[in-house]
C-alpha cells in the first residue's frame, strides 16, 4: 500500500529531509585524504542529534552506523571503519535522519581531492540520472516512467545500472512501498498521487552492474571493482510535479 501523506506529516518529512541535508553540508568540508569513514560518521551522529533527530540506519536490521559510506567500487552499506580517505577516491555518503517520527534519506557521491575523468564522468551522469528520473515524478505518472528515463539516461552514457537495488516510498517508516527500480517500462506500475514520499536513487556503474556482498554482509560493491555512483533525494509528489525534502 502507498500511503498518501497529510500536510503535517510533510511538515515533519520537510523538517527530516532538511536535517539531512544540512548534514551532507555539514560533512562536505571533511571529506579529505587522510580522514577515517568512522571519524565522518561520528560528526554525522553528533550533528543530526545536536538537531533533535535520530541517525535511521543506526541499529537499522542490525546496521551497526550512522552513514553508510561506500568507497570506489563500493555500491551501497559501506560500513564506517578505520579506513582513510585518499587522493583519488570517491565517496557515497548515504544519510537517513528521523525527526518526530518520519525519515529523510538522501546519498550523494562526493570526489576526494583530485578524481580521473572516468570518476568525473561517472559521477556527472548518475546525478544528472536521478534529476531525469525527478523529471517524471507528478501525479499521474507512474512508477515506471521514473524508472524507464533513469534507465535510458545511463544507457545513453553507457554505464550500469544496478538491478537488485532500488529506490523506495518514505514515511514513519524508512522504507514503504512503492518499490522504484532504476530501469523498467515507460506507463507501468503504480500511479503517482499527490502526497506520495518517495526516494528516488539511482546507482550507476562504470562497468558491469554485478553485485557481490562482502563477508561484513552488508557492504555492496561490484564484482568487477568498477567504480560506482549514487545520489538519492526524498522528493513530495505536489499538484503539478514534486518538491525535493532533503536538498534545495
Ligand atoms: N538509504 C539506505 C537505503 O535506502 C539506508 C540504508 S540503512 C541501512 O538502503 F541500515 F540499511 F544501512
Ligand atoms: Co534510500
Amino acid at each position: 500500500m502507498i500511503s498518501i501523506k497529510s500536510d503535517n506529516e510533510i511538515k515533519l518529512l520537510r523538517e527530516a529531509g532538511r536535517i539531512v541535508y544540512e548534514t551532507h553540508q555539514y560533512l562536505k568540508p571533511f571529506i579529505k585524504e587522510g580522514i577515517t569513514t568512522k571519524k565522518l560518521d561520528s560528526l554525522a551522529e553528533s550533528f543530526i542529534r545536536s538537531k533533535g533527530a535520530i541517525p535511521s540506519c543506526l541499529g537499522y536490521e542490525g546496521y551497526p552506523a550512522t552513514l553508510c559510506t561506500s568507497v570506489n567500487e563500493q555500491i551501497v552499506h559501506g560500513i564506517p571503519g578505520p579506513r582513510k580517505l585518499k587522493n583519488g577516491d570517491i565517496i557515497t555518503l548515504d544519510i537517513c535522519a528521523c525527526y518526530k517520527g518520519y525519515h529523510g534519506d538522501s546519498a550523494w557521491t562526493y570526489a576526494v581531492g583530485e578524481i580521473n575523468d572516468d570518476k568525473k564522468y561517472l559521477m556527472e551522469h548518475t546525478e544528472n540520472a536521478l534529476y531525469e528520473g525527478l523529471a517524471m515524478v507528478k501525479p499521474g505518472n507512474r512508477i515506471g516512467d521514473i524508472s524507464n528515463a533513469i534507465e535510458e539516461y545511463a544507457k545513453k552514457y553507457n554505464l550500469g545500472v544496478v538491478k537488485e537495488l532500488e529506490g523506495h516510498g518514505v514515511g514513519s517508516n524508512l522504507h514503504e512501498d512503492p518499490e522504484i527500480p532504476n530501469y523498467g517500462k515507460k506507463g507501468t506500475g503504480p500511479v503517482l498521487k499527490k502526497g506520495m514520499v518517495l526516494a528516488i536513487e539511482p546507482m550507476l556503474t562504470l562497468g558491469s552492474p554485478d553485485i557481490v556482498i562482502l563477508d561484513d554482509n552488508w557492504t555492496i560493491e561490484t564484482e568487477d571493482y568498477s567504480p560506482s555512483a549514487h545520489f538519492e533525494h526524498t522528493v513530495v509528489v505536489t499538484d503539478d510535479g514534486y518538491e525535493i525534502l532533503t536538498g534545495v
